[in-house]
């Protein structure tokens, strides 16, 4: 490994802004983030030209400010990394011309770095004792993913979502049932006040049916669970009949919840992995995590979770991921464009 290094991280994919100073893939001194959940929470979600303008508005007097947080001058850092991709091409851009400007004013590489392998990557960041390779299960507001991960730049995803990702299933019912924006945080403080049995929700591709060596063995499927969802919200709805809010909550969480742990701990199993990690904003859920905490117990294997403030989209990931690849001498061009779809595990598309 390289000498001791910071690096500025920069994330601006979608919604949040964010600025982070870390050392040695670590070591976080500054981890800012400029949420713009209020700007988008009365359309009930995210407005693209909106969250590109409100970059630009806060990320220079943010950079200044990480950079004053963590008492560190120009000539401290080693490299400058942003989000390449995936995420709102506008947005990504105006992270991708704060890093070219600091790369090219400074003179020091530039990093562009994948947003879902650095959601994953947050694990080490949080735990530099983890080692690969592990299972990730990658859940955000875009994305539900199983990833092999067998190092920086080494990922392989077994398995992934055919329609919605459990984010947005989040999101979705929590506007379904007038909860706000995101929905996922609402959702999760409320369900443990109802019963999870209330209503028998459906577990999309999963189960009997679908065995370890089935072809849809990993894959996922939310769209069947949130049209049930929404046939039960109303008919009670139209029919005057009361429900609690509380128990619809539980029992949707309890669907999803239930279906990510079983296929998490099928595929560890069947790929003979004993350390088990969870990433992404739906990593944050309380009802998740405990489960897989309970279930990695169970069967004797590790089970690594990042801190709330590292699973939602934050800067500190992608310095720490960044850190990782300048040290094994990935440096970008000035050209290096943005990419709005890039599977995690898969080579950016050049330049
Ligand atoms: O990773 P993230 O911050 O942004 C993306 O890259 O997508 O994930 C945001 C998603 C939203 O859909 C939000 O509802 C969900 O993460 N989320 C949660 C929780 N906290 C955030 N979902 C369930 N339970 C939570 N506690
Ligand atoms: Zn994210």
């Amino acid at each position: 490994m390289s000498d001791p290094a910071w690096i500025l991280g920069i994330e601006s994919s979608c919604d949040e802004t964010s600025i982070a100073l870390v050392r040695n893939g670590h070591e976080i001194r500054s981890n800012l983030i400029s949420s713009q959940v209020d700007l988008h929470a009365r359309y009930g979600g995210v407005v693209p030209e909106v969250a590109s303008r409100r970059h630009i508005e806060v990320i220079s007097p943010l950079v200044a400010e990480a950079m004053a947080q963590a008492q560190l001058g120009w000539e401290d850092l080693a490299a400058v990394a942003t989000t390449r991709g995936p995420g709102l091409a506008g947005a990504l851009l105006v992270g991708m011309m704060a890093a070219k400007a600091i790369s090219w004013a400074r003179g020091i590489p530039l990093i562009g770095v994948n947003h879902l392998a650095a959601h994953i990557w947050a694990n080490k960041v949080a735990d530099p004792q983890l080692e690969p390779p592990f299972l990730c299960l990658l859940v955000s507001g875009g994305h539900t993913s199983l990833v092999i991960v067998r190092g920086p730049d080494d990922m392989l995803e077994i398995g992934r979502t055919r329609d919605d990702a459990a984010g947005e299933a989040y999101d979705k019912i929590g506007r379904l049932l007038d909860l706000g924006y995101p929905g996922g945080p609402v959702i999760d403080r409320l369900a443990p006040g109802g019963d999870p049995r209330a209503f028998d929700f459906p577990r999309g591709l999963a189960g009997p049916g679908h065995p370890a060596d089935s072809a849809d063995a990993f894959d996922f499927s939310f769209s069947g669970l949130k049209t049930a969802v929404r046939r039960v919200v109303e008919r009670h709805r139209l029919s005057g009949i009361p429900f609690r809010v509380e128990d619809v909550a539980a029992s949707f969480q309890a669907a999803v919840v239930d279906v990510l742990a079983q296929k998490t701990v099928a595929a560890a199993r069947a790929h003979g992995l004993e350390v088990v990690a969870i990433a992404g904003g739906v990593a944050a859920n309380r009802g998740l995590r405990s489960r897989l905490e309970r279930e990695c117990a169970a069967s004797g294997w590790r089970f690594s979770c990042p801190p709330f403030e590292l699973c939602t989209d934050n800067a500190a990931m992608i310095a720490g991921l960044g850190y990782e690849l300048w040290a094994r001498g990935q440096r970008d061009s000035l050209d290096m464009a943005a990419t709005s779809r890039w599977p995690v595990g898969t080579a950016p598309p050049s330049p």
